[in-house]
């Protein structure tokens, strides 16, 4: 894992470049705020990409611009199916390998399949690793990405595909540390994440409490117990990510009726689908903060608050190519 360019000091005010030349961003066929955050502090126009839909479906792309010996950023969009922007991805990194590019850097902030990253029952694949697999033989080089669900993702990459591994901790606890929180205790929801939420206790200086949760199916969850004391405290529930809000909505009703006070809820990467909204608004939670690796979707809840991560992620490219 390498420096996190946010902890080094670096922030929206502060990018400047010696190579800028020699860095390209293909956009992606529908730009995400974030996208356009990290297009914007870069200050490099986006090469003139075509990306069209065949009738049967296929993708067609193009890239109208000499990439012979750059650093050629991919970025993934904000509205596609998950399957698509992986596909798109392939497409581009080929492109981009067979016009001269020098590397290819699949910008990933929440990596696609990274909840299959084992086999928990026989006769799965261990899908986060086709995904690698795929997008390496088709000309990425290196990863970035934000707070992977297991950091074991970065070794089904060969140690010349590099991971830039960056956290959004450091953007987090900034966001918390404003909050004047009474007498604050940070909260995994699953036995899974108790060595995340650990980091972000140490870092805030409080103590940690762990849920024990279970799965009763695919997205559907069940808070079992509490491993910790929550009594009178605001409580901070810390996950890499919400799906469906089941694992939250679960977590702060328990936590609710062991008496805790206020409950946030943090995460990396909201992905708020299915009913996830109308969870969120039942559950006994004042707010929850994530980053806005993923676009909202319409409607949100007023409690939903995005952490931008543009500022990060340009540091990254900068890292890289500076
Ligand atoms: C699970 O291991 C993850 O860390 C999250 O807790 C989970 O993916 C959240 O999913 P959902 O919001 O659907 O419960």
């Amino acid at each position: 894992m390498r420096t996190n360019p946010i902890a080094a000091g670096i922030n929206n005010a502060s990018f400047s470049f010696t190579s800028k030349k020699d860095i390209k961003i293909i956009p992606s066929s529908k730009p995400s705020d974030l996208e356009k955050g990290v297009i914007r502090n870069l200050g490099i126009n986006p090469s003139d990409t075509v990306i069209r839909k065949f009738a049967n479906t296929e993708t067609y792309v193009r890239i109208n611009d000499d990439l012979r010996n750059k650093d050629v950023y991919l970025m993934p969009s904000s509205e596609q199916d998950v399957n698509e922007g992986i596909m798109e991805i392939n497409l581009k990194a080929d492109a981009a390998k067979r016009s001269g590019a020098k590397k290819v850097i699949a910008v990933l902030p929440n990596f696609p399949y990274a909840r299959q990253e084992r086999r928990s029952e026989a006769g799965e694949p261990v899908s986060a690793r086709v995904v690698i697999d795929t997008m390496i033989a088709s000309g990425v080089d290196e990863f970035i990405t934000t707070d992977l669900h297991s950091s074991a993702i970065e070794g089904f990459a060969p140690s010349n595909h590099s991971f830039y591994h960056l956290s959004s901790l450091p953007l987090a606890i900034d966001y918390l540390n404003d909050k004047n929180l009474k007498d604050p205790v940070v909260v995994s929801p699953d036995e899974g994440g108790a060595k995340r939420a650990k980091k972000l206790a140490d870092a805030l200086g409080v103590k940690q409490a762990t849920i024990q949760k279970t799965r009763i199916a695919h997205n559907s969850a069940r808070a079992l117990g509490l491993f910790g004391d929550v009594s009178g405290k605001d409580c901070i529930i810390y996950d890499d990510m919400i799906d469906t809000a089941g694992t939250i909505s679960e977590a702060s009703r328990l936590l609710k009726e062991k008496g805790a006070n206020d409950i946030y809820i943090l995460a990396t990467h909201g992905l708020f689908n299915g009913n996830a909204y109308q969870k969120l608004e039942n559950a006994p939670v004042k707010e929850v903060i994530v980053t806005n690796s993923v676009p909202l979707k319409p409607n949100a809840p007023v409690k939903i608050k995005q952490i931008d991560s543009s500022a990060q992620i340009s540091g990254a490219i900068l890292d890289i190519s500076a």
